[in-house]
């Protein structure tokens, strides 16, 4: 019967059409001015174009919300690092797609909100840019400020950063543009089956 087809097909269409159930964070580290929103951006553009429902927890936009109030000691942006991974953990857990552009200094609390996400679903990009460059491109005025003696504890100036040893990916936004980085870090879901809706069944079954 034509009317049973067309019932078929509107399922198989509200079928294909439902978001992803696997999760994943895609949490980009680096210096301030490294590029981490603008690649998180990038990303997320991509991401909704194809139909997918993305998050971004950024690390400036946080702390005017979830985190007002907190400084940038150690004890202060480990607690801001360890609240925006509660939220992202979350998110993960309940099948969503979440990018968390924070400076995210210590690896210590890096380590902390990975173990927060289940195996092989936490996807950390170091956002490599050299210091000299992330200082010239100064898009905030704020390494200006630091090097003026204006802001103190300022990351990379009187601050320090520890690179990721192992991340799951590195890029460089000297090297590479925002969308070929996107790009790149799309393949990498892609090939860890964190994008596919059948092949994450095939993964969550042999969890
Ligand atoms: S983190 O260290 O706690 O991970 P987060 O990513 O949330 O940092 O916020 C960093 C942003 O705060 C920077 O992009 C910059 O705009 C601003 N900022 C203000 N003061 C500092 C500082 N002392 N060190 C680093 N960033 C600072």
């Amino acid at each position: 019967m034509p009317c049973l087809d067309a019932d078929i097909v509107q399922h198989s269409n509200i079928d294909s059409a439902r978001p992803h159930r696997l999760g994943a964070c895609v949490w980009l580290t680096g210096l301030s001015g490294s590029g981490k929103s603008t690649t998180a951006q990038a990303l997320h553009d991509l991401l909704s174009a194809s139909g997918r429902y993305v998050t971004i927890l950024d690390g400036d936009v946080v702390r005017s919300f979830l985190s007002t109030g907190l400084g940038f000691s150690r004890t202060d942006r480990d607690t801001n690092v360890r609240r925006i991974g509660f939220v992202a953990a979350e998110i993960v857990r309940h099948g969503g797609l979440v990018l968390c552009p924070v400076i995210s200094p210590y690896r210590a609390a890096r380590a902390e909100v990975r173990a927060m996400c289940a195996p092989g679903r936490f996807v950390e990009v170091f956002v490599d840019c050299p210091l000299a460059v992330c200082e010239q491109r100064d898009v905030k005025g704020l390494y200006a400020a630091a090097r003026a003696g204006r802001i103190a504890h300022f990351t990379g100036i009187d601050d320090p950063y520890e690179p990721p040893l192992a991340p799951e990916l590195t890029i460089s936004t000297v090297k590479s543009t925002p969308d070929r980085s996107a790009r790149t870090i799309i393949d990498f879901l892609a090939h860890r089956w964190l994008l596919d809706e059948s092949k994450s069944h095939a993964v969550a079954l042999d969890c």
